[in-house]
């Protein structure tokens, strides 16, 4: 293990990240209409012990003490999501301006903390008015998406300076509509094919819209997966392909190289009917982007095999081994920072265009224990410590990295699992409200002052 602070370049971002249904809580507030996040958590044996995100943290009403957590962490920078349904309670029509206040409030708070906003229009808490009329696997949310983009940018566009369209839209399409853990708990497959291509569609729309208001930093926050073969067997190795067409290429191909997939007939067969494609829609989905955000937390390592290992109505004959003799998460994820750095060069070297990126999200979910009024959370530093390390040298391998998003600032709702799963820096004890630092905080915190008076000294003496 390296030890020390990495040392990033100077005008690196250091930030940490949250998403509203995960943290907010006043679900039924100031003319806030419900989400299929609502209506899948209100549905008795969907979340782990029935949790819903009706409280969550509180921050709708605690921002203010959440902000100052950012501005005692020194970050540069907060990433927070925009909750469409407190904005247009039924996906379109008229706006909710109370809602839209909520989040001119906090961009000014944060503001006034001298934290730059960075704002997701859209991490999976769909109006459940528009899932009434076929969600995402219909073509009119895409246009609907787009308006409300248009909405929030026109309100706080003036302050705003980076976007990002989506998050993670594979977890939308293929966890929401193929494997039903997630909202809306679909089962489909076609269904959640059109569901891909309509949330990439919507992303294009609101690229658009979001220039149209001269959004000057315009991107999407992907998980992509470090996706790695059970052996070297033909069967393996078609495995492989199979499951980075679904989990990347679905992606990174329309977005980043204005094609769909190569070897999607071989993945999904006779699901991909493309009657949901028009002529087009590929030139609106590929609209340059100003920054990547990729998600990282694991690898994954696949096998070919004829069962239907994970019950998804999208079965790629796939399944999950885990070779990895390391330590795991408590989310039961390998700890394994090198994959980390083989993602990014991958990715580099796959395409060869790509724009610079924002790492908008990394961290782990640890058992943290409350020790004498904090929580010595080793695990969790030793993650985020080796992680840094890892994209330190990718950069070194010439990747353009220009940022660091933690997850999360708060323990929080971690959508199926409920509270069962703390990523936070910040503990939240739910039955108080209280926030408690941990000693990750702190790590963190010492991390960007370090790199902050290095790149000091090296000024004064230049
Ligand atoms: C990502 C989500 C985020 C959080 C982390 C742990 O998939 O974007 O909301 O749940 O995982």
């Amino acid at each position: 293990m390296t030890t020390g602070f990495p040392l990033f370049p100077p005008g690196f971002t250091f930030g940490a990240a949250t998403a509203g249904y995960q943290i907010e809580g006043a679900y039924d507030e100031d003319g806030r209409g419900p989400s299929i996040w609502d209506t899948f958590s209100h549905t008795p044996g969907r979340t782990a012990g029935g949790a819903t995100g009706d409280t969550a943290c509180d921050h709708y009403h605690r921002y203010p003490e959440d902000v100052a957590l950012l501005r005692g962490l020194g970050v540069d920078s907060y990433r927070f999501s925009v909750a469409w349904p407190r904005v247009q309670p039924d996906g379109r029509g008229p706006v909710n301006e109370k809602g839209l206040d909520f989040y001119d409030r906090l961009v000014d708070e944060l503001l006034a903390a001298g934290i730059s906003p960075a704002v997701t229009l859209y991490h999976w808490d769909l109006p459940q008015a528009l899932e009434d009329r076929g969600g995402w696997r219909v073509r009119e949310t895409a246009e609907f998406f787009g308006a409300y983009a248009s909405l929030v940018a026109e309100r706080l566009g003036d302050r705003v300076g980076r976007w990002m369209t989506l998050n993670e839209p594979y977890c939308s399409a293929f966890v929401g509509y193929a494997e039903g853990r997630h909202a809306p708990g679909a089962r489909e497959g076609t269904g959640a094919l059109a569901a891909a291509h309509h949330l990439l569609l919507a992303h294009g729309h609101a690229v658009r819209a979001l220039r149209a208001v001269g959004a000057r930093e315009v991107g999407i926050a992907l998980n992509l997966d470090r996706i790695e073969a059970a052996s070297d067997s033909a069967a393996d190795l078609a495995a492989l392909r199979r499951a980075e067409t679904l989990h990347n290429e679905v992606w990174t191909e329309p977005l980043l190289a204005g094609r769909y997939p190569q070897d999607e007939a071989a993945t999904w067969g006779e699901l991909a009917d493309g009657s949901y494609r028009r002529d087009g829609d590929l030139g609106i989905i590929g609209a340059s982007l100003d920054f990547l955000g990729i998600n990282f937390y694991r690898p994954v390592t696949v096998a070919d095999t004829a069962l239907p290992i994970r019950r998804s109505a999208v079965d790629i004959g796939v399944r999950e081994t885990d070779p990895y003799g390391t330590r795991h998460t408590t989310m039961g994820w390998p700890v394994v920072p090198r994959s980390f750095t083989e993602l990014l060069v991958g990715l580099r070297d796959r395409y060869p265009g790509l724009p610079p990126v924002f790492i908008t999200e990394n961290g782990s979910a640890e058992a943290d224990t409350v020790e004498a009024g904090t929580v010595h959370d080793a695990e969790r530093v030793s993650y985020l410590h080796d992680h840094l390390h890892a994209l330190r040298a990718a950069m070194e391998a010439g990747v353009d990295v220009r940022g660091y998003y933690v997850w999360s600032l708060l323990d929080n709702f971690e959508w199926a699992r409920g509270y069962t799963q703390r990523f936070g820096i910040v503990r939240v004890d739910y039955g108080t409200q209280q926030r408690t630092p941990k000693d990750s905080y702190r790590w963190y915190r010492d991390l960007i002052a370090s790199h902050r008076s290095h790149h000091a000294r090296k000024q004064d003496h230049s």
